[in-house]
């Protein structure tokens, strides 16, 4: 991997960190830390040692605050951009990636920011932490899956009201709203992210993995096609064993 500089990418014992690392800007998402994310995701899916990753933001006051709003005003044309997104297509990678991914967010949790950990499987956040999505009130809509990512963890009603108003969610709400998996005091998040990685890595990976697959693939199916995608993986399970 080549050299980074918005994101760190760190390896121990099977599990990945990847760190949001632009802490003077909110850890905002701008082009470079596309490419890197890229990297790293690659990374993720490719090396046979890591068993799960851990998404976290650097600093004290944000996980990722959305988009860097100073590129975003210069964005390359439409079709220039459309061009980019098929050779650089992030979301698609990040959300077809069959190992666990686990956000440990914290203060701001904006916009792609918020997009990020939800292309991640399980969500912990600390009590501080507020999540929203600005977009439409900019004038524009996610692009990074939260269309279709957010309303699949809470449902039409919440989705549409986070995104229609851009009302910013505590970390208790968004609990509530099934945005989140569990809420931690700030210096309890950390540990409670690595006791999770490690206790999924202390089961089988192709177990982890075939257990992703079938709730994240069957999701989008009827629930006789849903049972099917189930028993195949068991049998495809059986024969790997
Ligand atoms: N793009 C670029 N820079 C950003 C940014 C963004 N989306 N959000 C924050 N920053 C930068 C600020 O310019 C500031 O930089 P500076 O110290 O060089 O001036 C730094 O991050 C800290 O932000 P600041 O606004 O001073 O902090 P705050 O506590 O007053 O407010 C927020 C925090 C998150 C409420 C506010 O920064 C904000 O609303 N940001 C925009 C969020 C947004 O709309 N994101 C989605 C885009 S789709």
């Amino acid at each position: 991997m080549g050299e980074l500089g918005t994101v760190i990418y760190e390896k121990r014992d099977g599990t990945a960190y990847v760190t949001l690392n632009r802490p003077q800007a909110l850890n905002v998402y701008n082009l470079k830390m596309r490419d890197e994310l890229y990297q790293v995701l690659g990374a993720v899916r490719d090396d046979p040692e890591v068993r799960v990753a851990i998404f976290r933001g650097a600093g004290e006051r944000a996980f990722c605050a959305g988009a860097d709003l100073t590129e975003f005003l210069t964005a390359p044309p439409p079709v220039v951009a459309r061009q980019v997104r098929r050779e650089r297509d992030v979301w698609g990678l990040f959300l077809g990636l069959s190992k666990p991914l686990i956000a440990a967010v914290h203060g701001y949790v904006l916009g792609s920011g918020l997009e990020i950990a939800m292309c991640c499987d399980i969500r912990l956040a600390s009590e501080d932490a507020l999540f929203g999505l600005p977009e439409t009130g900019l004038g524009i809509i996610p692009a990074a899956g939260g269309t279709q990512t957010l309303p699949r963890l809470t449902g039409r009603a919440g989705a549409l009201e986070m995104l229609l108003t851009g009302r910013r969610v505590t970390a208790e709400e968004a609990r509530r709203l099934r945005l989140v998996n569990q809420v931690f005091p700030r210096r309890e998040l950390f540990p409670a992210a690595e006791r999770l990685a490690s206790r999924i890595q202390g089961y089988s990976a192709a177990a982890v993995s075939y257990a992703k697959q079938a709730i994240v693939a069957g999701l989008d199916l009827s629930l006789e096609q849903g049972l099917e995608l189930e028993a195949r993986l068991g049998r495809a399970l059986v024969r790997a064993g």
